[in-house]
């Protein structure tokens, strides 16, 4: 039922890395600058997990604040929502994710290795669309399909991707519970909650941001597919006869919120699911793919989920779950239009966007070209010199005055000017502010001196810098920033 994941006839279309060595580099800088670091990396690691530093928490926590305010705080329609993990077994059962949110498994019969078939299928350049297990079985040994060690591989089997795990003392067997595979399941379950909570009126949403886990075959390309990840997900709930309008009213929302966190147009490819590769509950599907180092991916999806989930629940649970319009006295099952947006896939999208090498007065260097709204810091502030306390004194007025308004602003002294530019530069902070000893002459024209308590402003992206009075500085970064 991982249908989405083994629908692949887009993914490769452009999978020409622009630069072969930009996913390692980019990986590199993540660890380098407490980005991004292996789960449990002192103990070797773990597959498919990793760790979000002190910098990447900050660069998160700001995507997923956008979302929020962007789809929940700023609209009257969409209900926020924070469900458990952990879930009664029966919504699993119901959704259909016990029976089958599978991925086709082979083994390499010498090693043991495990594979997932549909991929080795793709990279050995045939056509998975739509496969059932059974045919990509066929077609591994028609074709005499070997693993990438060069040896026969077992039969496809389908394997159940949700972590089991059991709930209290017992050890039964009957307290059988799942991490939740995708957090969907807590908003359906929710759904007859909030409507008898917030009495919402038609069409209306609830989104929620969390945790999904997926114990996947083969997890790789960095944080694109782990076995723990983080979602952003709305179930929209509509009448029937409206979906195709809402629909399209929720592509253009999504191509503003691809904008609004700083991915190129360009970057972003808007792919129509087909017939044999949606989902068997959505009647449309979009996939907005995006071009990756290691190739055109998707990013995340939209799609029409028609009524399956509630009918299912309800069917189940053995509630009703439909809406009662008061103007027309019709009752119904709510459809709905689900925008699904995996957390880790955007982040790596904006890494990959903002990783940038350039030329600045004539010397090489990487940036991270962050907009300001998500750059972890938007504000460095340096004393010229580290050891001389009238410089540092000064740079930390200056520091804790701009840390008082709401911007995020960091206290740097460490290395030369230079390096200090360059750290600055790599982790994506748009403006540095240095106080250097213009700042705090006296001695020739005394308070006349004209550069009296000014300070520069350096630019990350062009590196020009501008002089300006401290006293102006709020309102600098309050038209720059705000
Ligand atoms: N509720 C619908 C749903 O979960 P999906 O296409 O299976 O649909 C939605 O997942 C999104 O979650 C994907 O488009 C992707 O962004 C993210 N996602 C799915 N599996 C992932 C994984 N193993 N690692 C990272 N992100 C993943």
């Amino acid at each position: 039922m991982n249908d989405k994941e083994n629908k692949t006839n887009n993914e490769n279309m452009n999978s020409q890395p622009e630069n072969s060595n930009k996913m390692e580099e980019i990986i590199s800088l993540a660890k380098r600058r407490g980005f991004i670091f292996q789960g449990s990396e002192i103990y070797g690691g773990l597959a498919g997990t990793w760790d979000y530093g002190p910098l990447g928490v900050i660069l998160k926590n700001r995507v997923k604040n956008l979302w929020w305010q962007n789809f929940i705080e700023k609209r009257n329609d969409i209900y926020g929502l924070d469900a458990a993990i952990l879930m009664n077994s029966k919504i699993w059962e119901a959704s259909g994710h016990v029976s089958g949110f599978n991925d086709p498994l082979v083994e390499d019969l010498k090693t043991k290795k495990r594979y997932r078939a549909d991929h080795l299928l793709e990279d050995a350049g045939y056509e998975v669309a739509g496969k059932t297990s059974e045919e990509m079985d066929a077609l591994i040994k028609e074709n005499k399909i070997l693993s990438p060690d060069g040896n026969e591989l077992s039969q496809v089997k389908k394997f159940n991707m949700m972590f089991k795990t059991e709930i209290g003392v017992s050890g039964t067997g009957d307290s059988v519970s799942y991490l939740r595979p995708e957090t969907a399941g807590g908003i359906f379950v929710n759904y007859k909650n909030v409507l008898d909570s917030m009495h919402p009126k038609m069409p209306f949403g609830i989104g929620q941001i969390g945790k999904a886990f997926r114990n996947e075959i083969a997890p790789r390309d960095f944080i694109f597919r782990t076995r723990e990840f983080e979602q952003m997900e709305i179930e929209y709930f509509i009448h029937p006869d409206n979906w195709e309008v809402e629909f399209e009213k929720w592509v253009e929302s999504l191509r503003e919120f691809n904008n609004l966190v700083g991915l190129r147009k360009e970057d972003v490819f808007e792919v129509e699911v087909s017939d044999e590769d949606r989902a068997h509950y959505s009647k449309r599907t979009i996939d907005f793919e995006f071009n990756y180092p290691f190739g055109q991916k998707e990013l995340y999806g939209l799609a029409y989920r028609t009524n399956y989930d509630l009918s299912k629940h309800s069917e189940a649970s053995n509630q009703k779950l439909e809406y009662f319009n008061d103007q027309t006295g019709e009752r119904f099952i709510p459809h709905v239009i689900e925008p699904s947006i995996g957390v880790d896939r955007l982040i790596l999208a904006i890494l990959t966007t903002a990783y940038s090498k350039d030329n600045v007065g004539g010397e090489e260097r990487t940036v991270l070209k962050l907009s300001p709204e998500i750059a972890p810091y938007q504000i460095a502030v340096f004393p010229l010199l580290k050891n001389k306390e009238i410089l540092v004194n000064k740079a930390k007025e200056v520091f804790e005055s701009l840390n008082q308004e709401n911007w995020r602003v960091t206290f740097d002294d460490n290395g030369n000017i230079g390096k200090r530019y360059r750290r600055q530069d790599e982790i994506g902070t748009p403006f540095c502010v240095t106080v250097d000893f213009e700042t705090i002459e006296t001695e020739k024209d005394g308070e006349n001196n004209p550069l009296l308590n000014t300070v520069t402003i350096r630019n990350r992206d062009t590196g020009e810098q501008d002089r300006i009075q401290i006293s102006e500085l709020k309102n600098y970064f309050k038209e720059k920033i705000n």
